[in-house]
């Protein structure tokens, strides 16, 4: 079967508070997109890469190197959330993609995924009637607050984990998953595709990940992403 990355990049990065969509931001001297396209295509398990910007999206076609074209196909379908713009994206790879082949649905916001964490999540996978996902246990003590802003009792961390991307399933498993989702009104609750497939009443299986797999959100991850991207750190 065939391993296929499926990026959402159709964010305008609301939180970041910058001008441009912060997957177009630079970041150790290239667009934070961009790192995450040229991983993948450098990577020699995965088949091709689908990225999904908006229909409106003015930066992607000056910025693809022609190198990555053989490599990237550009989707102008984004959502208005995040799980609309990887449903889209399904269906618009629907043609070339069989039922199980694997997908793995990676943010743009993530551009310190390595080849190392994508050999990880492959290999923990190969054999699963599922898929899964990259995370991180827990290390914080979690409070959940009131609307006063105080604590009101503390979760137990035992068993949870942070949840990264890329998330890898089936093609035909993850279509159906978010077609059940968008069926029951529940596609805008959830913020990964890993709930969709835990709504089926399945369960993915948590694959370690890295902390230099940050999700760049706020204009500090920024910093953070680029330490990581400019030294070799694990
Ligand atoms: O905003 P957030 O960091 O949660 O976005 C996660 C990923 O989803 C980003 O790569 C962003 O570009 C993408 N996204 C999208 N379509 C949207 C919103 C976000 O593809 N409507």
């Amino acid at each position: 079967s065939q391993h296929y990355a499926l990026i959402p990049a159709a964010g305008v990065g609301a939180r970041m508070g910058a001008q441009i969509p912060k997957q177009y931001m630079t970041l150790a001297g290239k667009p934070m997109l961009l790192h995450a396209l040229e991983t993948f295509a450098a990577h020699p398990r995965i088949d091709h890469s689908f990225v999904v910007v908006s229909p409106e999206d003015g930066w992607i076609d000056a910025l693809l190197p022609p190198a990555l074209l053989a490599h990237t196909t550009v989707l102008r379908v984004g959502g208005a959330t995040r799980q609309d713009s990887v449903f889209n994206g399904l269906q618009a790879i629907r043609a070339q993609a069989a039922d199980g082949d694997w997908v793995l649905v990676h943010d743009a916001a993530r551009p310190g995924l390595d080849g190392v964490l994508i050999d990880r999540l492959l290999d923990a996978l190969a054999n699963d009637a599922v898929g899964g996902l990259l995370a991180l246990p827990v290390v914080d003590t979690l409070k959940r607050g009131d609307d006063q802003s105080r604590s009101q009792d503390t979760v137990p961390r035992a068993g949870l984990w942070a949840a990264q991307t890329p998330q890898m399933f089936r093609y035909a498993l993850l279509q159906h998953a978010l077609e059940q989702a968008r069926q029951q009104d529940r596609l805008a609750a959830i913020t990964d595709d890993a709930s969709a497939i835990e709504m089926l009443g399945l369960r993915p299986r948590l694959v370690e990940g890295s902390p230099r797999n940050l999700k760049v959100t706020l204009a500090q991850d920024a910093a953070l992403a680029e330490f990581f991207l400019k030294g070799p750190h694990a």
